[in-house]
């Protein structure tokens, strides 16, 4: 089983690549193979909107990370997209790889309408914020994270089997409790 995580915080010793550690190293004990990729790392230009690839399904900008990330994402049986909440949203870094591989993502039916590419495949999301329980997800801090990546995930054709998020962590860094559920949630899609 083929596992690409996609990290989508730059801070490497941060609380979203604790919890992507725990997926990875549960995910390599039982076998399975697993790419990271570090979305803060990457050299990926914004999308320019030209829409071009959506007749093509091929981008006119020079060639660069994103296609090396659209290609793991094909192979890939199971996504993990970890993402700090950046204003109520995911970080910009992770926003440009998807609106760059969008024509890998999706396609357009006859009335305009997105054509899952990814049908089947599993996903797991994960998001933090400093906004505490239960305000991180009523005020859409941690939870517009899980909201965004879900929109883009939900209609690429992912079965987004768990969304995994914590609060409050300035006070609460990642402990044994949230990396316990991140390890079970990666067992649910062995
Ligand atoms: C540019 C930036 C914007 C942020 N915006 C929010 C926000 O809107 N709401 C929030 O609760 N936390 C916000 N945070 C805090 C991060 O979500 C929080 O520190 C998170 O735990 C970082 O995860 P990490 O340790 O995995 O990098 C922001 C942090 C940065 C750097």
């Amino acid at each position: 089983m083929n596992i690409l995580i996609i990290n989508g915080s730059p801070r490497i010793h941060g609380n979203i690549s604790a919890m992507l550690d725990a997926i990875r190293e549960e995910a390599e004990q039982r076998g399975a193979e697993v790419t990271t990729v570090l979305a803060s790392r990457l050299q990926v230009k914004p999308c320019t909107g030209c829409m071009t690839c959506r007749e093509t399904h091929h981008c006119v900008l020079p060639e660069d990370d994103a296609q090396c990330v659209l290609a793991a994402i094909k192979s890939c049986d199971v996504l993990v997209v970890g993402a700090p909440c950046y204003w109520g949203n995911m970080p910009g870094q992770l926003k440009i790889i998807f609106d760059r591989i969008v024509y890998g993502m999706i396609g357009e039916d006859t009335r305009g309408l997105p054509l899952p590419l990814h049908k089947g495949k599993k996903a797991i999301l994960i998001s933090t914020s400093t906004t505490p329980f239960p305000f991180n997800i009523l005020f859409g801090q941690s939870r517009g994270a899980i909201k965004a990546m879900r929109e883009i995930l939900k209609w690429s054709g992912f079965k987004v089997v768990s969304a995994i998020e914590l609060g409050g962590t300035r006070q609460h860094p990642a402990g044994e409790k949230v990396l316990n559920r991140c390890r079970k949630a990666i067992k649910k899609c062995m």
